[in-house]
């Protein structure tokens, strides 16, 4: 079977893309890495992809994003992008261009919490759940459709112990919905998605393992 094209798009540690290349590795994901793009030169995502010999990109400069970026995407005929802990707004221009096609990982159950420093508000706020989120990108920040998510009960509100198992959580579930995007069970459907042709109008909840 014609294996997906995918690029991945990081920006920072790069647990998700390390994940993620596992679970291509061991054949649970049909799909392809054909480069990891990040937007800060230090990432250290870029030595986990050339450790596993994926060719990398590293664009800095953001009058020359949109047009690398998209020069990738068509030039190799991309069918996904995987934004995996990349912490800049595409432009309106590449959403628009590529929708349906862009899945990201979110730290909080979207809609709470979107933006920036998830943890902290779930802190600051007591929440009494936490989890982690996958939807479709689109030109609102972390507003796209939410596919699958993953919650557990907050027993301890120190911010390492959150950020440890909000990692664990999205270890979980990313991979999960990039399977369902690859072997074509997922598709976006307006601001909602279609699961095996059936809409959806809530999130797809995902049971934690433990
Ligand atoms: C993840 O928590 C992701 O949700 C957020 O940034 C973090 C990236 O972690 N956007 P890593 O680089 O994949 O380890």
């Amino acid at each position: 079977m014609k294996k997906t094209k995918t690029i991945v798009l990081i920006s920072g540690k790069g647990s998700n893309l390390l994940n993620i290349i596992n679970n291509v590795n061991s054949g649970f994901i049909n799909m392809e890495i054909l480069m990891v793009i990040s937007n800060n030169f230090k990432a250290n995502g870029l030595d986990i992809a050339k450790n596993h010999d994926i060719p990398t990109l590293t664009i800095e400069n953001n009058d020359e994003f949109e047009k690398k970026l998209s020069g990738v995407i068509d030039d190799n005929a991309i069918d996904l992008v995987v934004l995996a802990g990349f912490m800049k707004i595409l432009p309106e221009n590449i959403t628009k261009k590529y929708d349906g096609m862009i899945l990201n990982i979110h730290p909080s159950l979207l809609p709470k919490h979107k933006g920036l420093n998830t943890h902290r508000k779930v802190i600051e706020g007591r929440d009494k759940f936490h989890g982690a989120s996958v939807h479709y990108v689109t030109s609102k920040l972390d507003d796209g459709p939410v596919i699958i998510q993953a919650r557990y009960e907050v027993d301890n509100y120190d911010e390492d112990l959150i950020k440890k198992k909000i990692h664990d959580i999205e270890h979980q579930i990313f991979p999960i919905a990039i399977k369902w995007f690859v072997d074509g069970n997922i598709y976006k459907y307006k601001n909602k998605f279609t699961f095996n042709n059936e809409v959806l109008e809530c999130p797809i909840e995902h049971i934690l393992n433990h």
